[in-house]
């Protein structure tokens, strides 16, 4: 990595796109009648979706501009999902227009704006209801010590239609217009329990089958999540992928051996998160009663995650990596806030010096993206790809002239 911020310089994200190959084949080995879809708002750098669509998957997105990105660079309609609580009307016009797979409708009156825009534009609309289950997990998303704010189902939720309103569909179907051709259910996010991920799945056929039996008709699809977790803590483990996939297809098997029926799964952070690291470089080092910090030239303003979501990226001095790590410090980025923490801890060597390379890393996912990247205008990251032993920038690193971008300046008092 020292040599990467030498040619490319700090703060950049590095993506070990052979890492990212091994992944997708190892889930796609894992569950062979499924279809991955990658979920582009994990990371939606070109290169990376890019990748990703060669490999193989499709691609779930969530807004305008990422089914804006997913038609720029190829991707065939048919393997394009597009979920979201609050899609425009212009978002769904354009996803009609486009032919996609389906929309996954998150309530009712979406159903009926769908119905609407689509008389309109005389062009029938492909939908997967995305069902808001009664039950959701049980245990908390990220293990024993992560974070509970990733549910998304199985209480009250803006996303998917509560499963008890389903008997008022046929109020809201209008056949004229609408292909229900699917049922989308995503309850959570990093879950790390296979049992919960099963109980999932059963939950997920079950809903397929009653949907199934109020439209008197069969589906094509069913998008099952994922929502499959990757570790941050130490007490926690890897998903199995091959006993877990084992499960899963045993659940879905009255679907998969059906002709031609389509099994989802949308999936993000455990196709890309483990192979990213959000790579800096020491500005500073201080001591401050009692604490030591250890000040870098990136922080939250291109990856919030950590303090965002209050979850523990591990970090390590990459340059001495053979040196045992001594010292207690935290790490923190060059912004005037104290929330500006990338990792509550790392073991640095006593002689830490300034420019030693400090990675952060499981930063591939829901890293630059989710950031807020115009937060004391600090010129935006750089992102690398290395595939097959070979770097290539993929993002150029910003200046600090884009801070201009698109403002007008103050016209005058008069
Ligand atoms: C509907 C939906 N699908 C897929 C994902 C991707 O999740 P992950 O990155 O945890 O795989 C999310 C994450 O928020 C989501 O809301």
């Amino acid at each position: 990595m020292t040599h990467l911020a030498g040619e490319f310089g700090t703060p950049t994200y590095i993506y070990d796109g052979d890492r990212i190959r091994e992944r997708f084949r190892a889930l796609r080995d894992a569950f062979p009648s499924f279809e991955l879809f990658y979920s582009m708002k994990a990371n939606p750098s070109l290169a990376l979706v890019g990748l990703l669509m060669e490999l193989g998957a499709g691609v779930e997105l969530a807004s305008g501009g990422e089914l804006f990105v997913a038609r720029e660079i190829g991707y065939d309609p048919l393997d394009i999902v597009f979920a979201g609580p609050g899609k425009t009307d212009r978002e769904l016009e354009d996803a009609i227009l486009a032919r996609i797979f389906a929309i996954n409708v998150e309530s009712l009156r979406e159903l009926d704006r769908i119905s609407h825009i689509s008389r309109l534009l005389r062009v029938p609309a492909r939908v997967a209801l995305r069902i808001n289950t009664s039950d959701g997990l049980k245990k908390a998303g990220g293990g024993s010590t992560g974070p509970l704010h990733e549910h998304m189902a199985g209480g009250p939720s803006k996303f998917g239609i509560d499963a008890e309103k389903l008997d008022e569909l046929a109020d809201h179907w209008d056949r004229k217009t609408i292909d229900i051709v699917g049922v989308h259910v995503y309850t959570a996010s990093q879950i790390l329990h296979a049992d919960e991920i099963v109980a999932n799945a059963e939950r997920t056929v079950a809903t397929a089958r009653r949907v199934e039996d109020l439209i008197g008709g069969k589906l094509e699809a069913i998008d099952f999540g994922g929502g499959f977790g990757v570790p941050h803590y130490d007490k926690e483990e890897q998903l199995d992928l091959p006993a877990l996939g084992a499960k899963v297809e045993n659940v879905f098997s009255p679907y998969s051996e059906r002709d031609g029926f389509r099994l989802i799964l949308e999936l993000g952070r455990i196709l890309v998160s483990e192979c990213g690291v959000y790579l800096t470089r020491v500005l500073e080092l201080k001591e401050s009663r009692g604490e030591r910090f250890v000040i870098t030239d990136g922080g939250i303003n291109q990856f919030v995650r950590p303090m965002l979501m209050k979850v523990r990226h591990e970090a390590a001095v990459v340059n001495r990596l053979g040196q045992p790590g001594t010292a207690s410090a935290k790490v923190t980025g060059p912004l005037c806030t104290p929330i500006d923490v990338t990792s509550q801890e790392i073991k640095t060597p006593d002689d830490i010096a300034i420019d030693d390379l400090i990675g952060i890393f499981n930063a591939g996912a829901y890293g630059l993206s989710m950031s807020p990247l115009r937060f004391l205008s600090h010129p935006t990251a750089a992102e690398i790809l290395v595939l097959n032993g070979k770097a290539s920038l993929i993002r150029e690193r910003g200046e600090h002239a884009d801070v201009m971008l698109r403002q007008k300046p103050f016209s005058g008092l008069e």
